[in-house]
């Protein structure tokens, strides 16, 4: 996840990108770049693709409406070299068959109708006022010693808290119970060992008036239990 990553929101550098890429050709390995998050960039310049600075065919890029049109899709597609594009083919097939032919109409129709690109201009906007007013509360209310990611797209950021703080058992103890307030705690993300100090708090459903009144709360709670 190169772009905006699931769940800290940080995005890889090129130099990363290209030694990646080294590392893949020198261990023969092949790089699946998930990248929903790709158009929801809101400040800075894009940084090329994998896929567009592989020239091994090593690359398989997949992008998906979930993140610019509606989650509840499922919706997306990829792109890859030719022999793999058949092997994948197959193994769609083999998976589920093929996506709901009533959505692929309905995003059809929509991008037929509507200006896709209008519209990723309007969630961009939406998404950067949202984002300022989460760290703009955050740095308001949260303990100087909390610190988290300021990301320059999608739609999440990754907060750390102090070792010895679990966030899981924070939010059943106290977030939710006494303030009505949920994130995703981070020890799930990590493939191994669970660090249990971060959580992702994303900026993207809630309305402007809730993200200031959870991060308020959140705040508060933290300064009298943590
Ligand atoms: C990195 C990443 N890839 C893929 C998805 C899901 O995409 P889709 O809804 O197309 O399955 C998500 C989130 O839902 C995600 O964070």
């Amino acid at each position: 996840m190169p772009d905006f990553h699931n769940p800290t929101g940080v995005t890889m550098s090129l130099a990363r990108r290209r030694k990646l890429l080294a590392l893949a050709a020198q261990f023969d390995f092949l790089v699946l770049e998930d990248s929903p998050y790709r158009d929801i960039r809101y400040t800075g310049e894009p940084i090329p693709t994998l896929a567009s600075l592989d020239t091994e065919g090593r690359v398989i890029y997949l992008g998906s409406f979930s993140k610019i049109l509606a989650p509840g899709l499922r919706l997306g597609w990829l792109a890859a070299s030719e022999p793999l594009i058949d092997r994948l083919g197959l193994l769609k097939l083999a998976a589920d068959t093929q996506c709901s032919t009533l959505n692929m109409s309905a995003v059809s129709t929509f991008l037929d109708t509507f200006d896709l690109e209008t519209h990723i201009g309007n969630i961009r906007r939406t998404y950067l006022r949202k984002k300022n007013l989460m760290l703009g509360a955050m740095r308001e209310h949260f303990p100087a010693n909390v610190r988290f990611t300021d990301p320059d797209g999608g739609l999440f950021t990754w907060v750390t808290f102090p070792q010895g703080f679990d966030t899981a058992d924070f939010m059943r103890d106290h977030a939710v119970p006494q303030g009505r307030v949920a994130y995703v705690p981070g020890g799930t993300f990590f493939p191994g060992a669970q660090e249990k100090n971060h959580a992702r708090f994303s900026y993207s459903t809630p309305s402007d008036e809730a993200i200031g009144q959870g991060i308020a709360t959140l705040g508060r709670l933290l300064k009298a239990h943590a």
